[in-house]
């Protein structure tokens, strides 16, 4: 039986379009695409939204770290690599301890859904238990996601204590992880494994040639870091005399889809080799205000055609939600077009708007990692999720002042995820906010936090 979901849909079918679709009805088909989205007419829908809720698309947060998740909003003082060693190796080496894991995976899940994360794009860390520990997780609580076990052997960018103990071992361990993903149970095809070596410094040349090579053999999509910050930039320059991307290249690493975490340091013909290959960039703004020694070029990135998508980059941002990253993201390119000291200009025709932002959080992250998610239209899935923005809500609506362009830039400005009511993942519903239970009560809602609406 198909199912309908009624209400107003905020989204941007283009950078900087907002498309509002006022009072508008979604049929869903049992496989969790969407068949129509026409005006709702007199149909009463499985669930109406209110007059003072809107449906937006589901958030794609194209990288995160799943076993930084304890540290998130901590040490961003430190310089990436101190960071790295001191906290955050330290870190990922407890996900040995699988009970220890799966009490991270069981809060971190359920809380980046009920920011609107509805796909999230996961490294995990060097053990497998831990990573088919987060993709059961992840089918556990309906999210969509990728998943990769971390690869990293070479001692220049790894302890002692926590690395694979050799190339083969590692090149095997991550084999048997895409393996073990792909014979999962998972009715709704929530999941899949990516290859995941983790940044050319923590990588043998060995290890990055078996990943190359796993590409070809698996076809399971690549993820790696790129060009992150003066430190990483000038080590692979020092070890292979080349850009990352050049590097990463040479290994066969540099494929349709292949995600590129951060890219502030990418060149013009970096930019050139990954658009021709079909790659693309994770923009993590916050991160990268911490980390990157510079700020990425959002808009000539997507003016030249760069696939580019938006990161939290849990846990070097300080923030789980992808509407925090639309803001910052918004405020670097501003920085980036103004000038960071007086009297030195920027770099003109950098800044970037709301709705530009937030595609680059939706249909920005759907092309890059080649899904049908990202907007609310008929052949895409139904990922999605519903929010407050009336009386109560954070969101500060004034009906005499606020037309849907400010209001939409209210919501992705002030909302908080105490105003996301529902959030559907392949049209199943995975949320259902406290807040949403009160509204039931009075009977708006269905009471029933089933499966259904
Ligand atoms: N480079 C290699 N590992 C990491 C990591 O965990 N976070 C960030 N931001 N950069 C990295
Ligand atoms: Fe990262």
């Amino acid at each position: 039986m198909p199912t309908t979901v009624s209400g107003t849909i905020l989204q941007t079918p283009e950078p900087g379009i907002l498309q509002v679709l006022e009072d508008h009805l979604v049929t869903i088909g049992d496989d969790g695409v969407i068949v129509s989205v026409v005006p709702r007419g007199a149909v009463a829908a499985d669930r109406s939204l209110d007059s003072d809720e809107v449906l937006i698309p589901g958030m794609i947060d194209t990288h995160v770290h799943a076993p930084q998740w304890p540290q998130l909003g901590t040490a961003l003082d430190l310089p990436l690599e101190v960071w790295l060693n001191n906290h955050t190796f330290p870190l990922e080496a407890r996900f040995a301890d699988l009970a220890f894991a799966n009490s991270v995976w069981a809060s971190m899940v359920p809380s980046l859904l009920g920011n609107g994360t509805t796909t999230a794009v996961y490294f995990a860390s060097i053990h497998e238990p831990a990573t088919v520990a987060l993709a059961e997780a992840c089918i556990k609580f309906g999210q969509r996601a990728f998943i990769g076990r971390v690869a990293m052997d070479h001692p220049d960018g790894t302890p002692e204590w926590y690395r694979d103990t050799s190339p083969s071992e590692s090149v095997d361990a991550s084999l048997r992880s895409i393996e073990a993903l792909r014979s999962m149970e998972d009715p709704l095809h929530l999941v899949q494994p990516m290859i995941t070596p983790r940044f050319i410094p923590a990588c043998s040349d060995a290890v990055l040639e078996g990943m190359g090579e796993l590409a070809d053999a698996t076809g399971a999509l690549v993820q790696t870091h790129c060009s992150e910050g003066d430190w990483e930039h000038g080590y692979v320059l020092d070890r292979h005399g080349c850009s990352d991307s050049e590097s990463l290249n040479g290994f066969g690493l540099i494929r349709q889809h292949t995600v590129l975490a951060h890219g502030t340091h990418l060149s013009g013909s970096d930019r050139e080799l990954l658009i021709a290959k079909g790659a693309g960039v994770a923009h993590c703004p916050l991160s990268n205000a911490y980390f990157s020694n510079a700020v990425f070029p959002a808009r000539t990135s997507l003016e030249s055609g760069l696939r580019v998508g938006l990161g939290t980059d849990i846990a070097g941002g300080s923030s789980a939600s992808l509407l925090v990253q639309c803001q910052q993201a918004v405020t670097s390119s501003r920085m980036l077009e103004d000038g960071l000291v007086p009297g030195v200009s920027g770099v003109e025709q950098s800044r970037i708007d709301i709705p530009t932002a937030f595609w680059l959080a939706t249909v920005g992250g759907a092309d890059l990692l080649g899904i049908p998610a990202g907007l609310l239209e008929p052949g895409r899935v139904f990922d999605a999720v519903a929010l407050h923005i009336g009386e109560g809500s954070t969101v500060g609506v004034w009906d005499d002042i606020d037309d849907w362009d400010r209001i939409f830039e209210k919501l992705v400005r002030r909302s908080s995820p105490t105003d996301i009511i529902d959030v559907w993942v392949q049209g199943k519903h995975v949320v259902r906010s406290p807040g949403a239970d009160k509204v039931a009560n009075e009977g708006q809602l269905r009471s029933d936090t089933s499966d259904s609406f």
